[in-house]
């Protein structure tokens, strides 16, 4: 995990919104004023603010423009007709001159940008991510190859910006409704593992988790796997167990449907929370003690054999008491 960066809360506007094939929307997204942006780099995310009616949710959505650029900030969203409310919402009102409340940007899938070879996997709308990766890469002269699947190419979103880019030869597209030979076949596509070889993973969580075992399986040292989950099928029920906010001085029961953070609320103790599928981090808390059930995508694995740090929307414990320093 990275360190958070403190919040940074910007009012942008969309200033062009472009239908991309697949049920994409490409944003792009800039200060009312004309204000240069703040930098991020790639790999970097949006929280965006959907606040509609009843509607008051946060999502995450990867940055897909150059990180060179600071005039506008460009993402793509996925009507995702599984999704809970966030990509439709985004879809509905995302409207050339609609504004959205925006943190970040912050990255928890930054770049080794000292590696000597960088694979890029994206898979559907995984895609994002390694676009902003591409064009720094490019940028900085690096060795890099972007492995791009789809269902099919008639739904492939980004085809004519990437056809447009300095970097189009780097880009294999792989369909799976076309022959097998231009497939994504891992033990064809995937690099000897070496020390400066690294692997960046992002697409739907089967995708993800073929192309992490492949690679680990290879011989990658998961440290040189990158990986990026953008929603998670995360299941947060279990055993009930006892959850006591030290500095707070209370203690709740955390029943078997429902979350830590979910439970302090009610007791009037508050953790952020924004995905609440354990993907973007922004309800980490410390732990002090107890053993936690690890549910999220967001630790790496150190971090939860550590034991010491907890996503608190869905993570559970495996001891009967957990104290949190909240
Ligand atoms: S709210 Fe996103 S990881 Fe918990």
């Amino acid at each position: 995990m990275n360190a958070i960066s403190p919040k940074q809360t910007l009012e942008l506007t969309v200033t062009e919104r472009i239908e991309e094939p697949g049920n994409i929307i490409r944003l792009r997204l800039a200060s009312p004023d004309g204000a240069p942006l703040p930098p991020f780099t790639a790999g970097a995310h949006l929280d965006i603010h959907l606040q509609d009616g009843g509607l008051d949710l946060w999502r995450q959505y990867s940055l897909c423009s150059d990180p060179a650029t600071n005039t506008a900030y460009e993402i793509g969203v996925l009507k995702d007709p599984k999704s809970r409310g966030g990509s439709e919402a985004v879809h509905r009102l995302a409207t050339p001159g609609a504004r959205f409340r925006i943190e970040g940007p912050r990255n928890h899938f930054p770049l080794e940008e000292s590696a000597t070879r960088t694979v890029l996997f994206g898979g559907g709308i995984g895609i994002t991510p390694m676009l902003a990766m591409a064009q720094r890469l490019h940028s900085i002269g690096r060795d890099f190859t972007l492995h791009y699947c789809t269902r099919s190419a008639g739904i492939t979103a980004f085809r004519s910006m990437i056809a447009a880019s300095a970097w189009a030869d780097r880009v294999v597209f792989h369909h799976d409704d076309e022959d097998e030979a231009q497939r994504l076949q891992l033990p064809r596509d995937l690099p000897e593992p070496d020390a400066g070889t690294h692997l960046y993973v992002c697409g739907p969580q089967g995708f993800m988790d073929w192309v992490i075992s492949s690679a680990e399986a290879m011989g990658h040292a998961p440290s040189h796997v990158h990986r990026e989950y953008f929603s998670a099928d995360v299941d947060t029920t279990g055993e009930s167990f006892e959850v006591e906010a030290r500095q707070s001085g209370v203690t709740v029961t955390v029943g078997p449907e429902d979350t830590i953070a979910k439970a302090l609320a009610r007791a009037g103790v508050k953790i952020e929370v924004k995905c609440e599928e354990g993907v973007c981090g922004t309800c980490v808390t410390d732990v002090l003690e107890g053993t936690p059930d690890h549910r999220d995508q967001f630790l790496t694995d150190g971090e939860k054999e550590e034991g010491l740090m907890i996503c608190a929307c869905c993570s559970r414990a495996c001891t009967s008491r957990l104290v949190l320093d909240i």
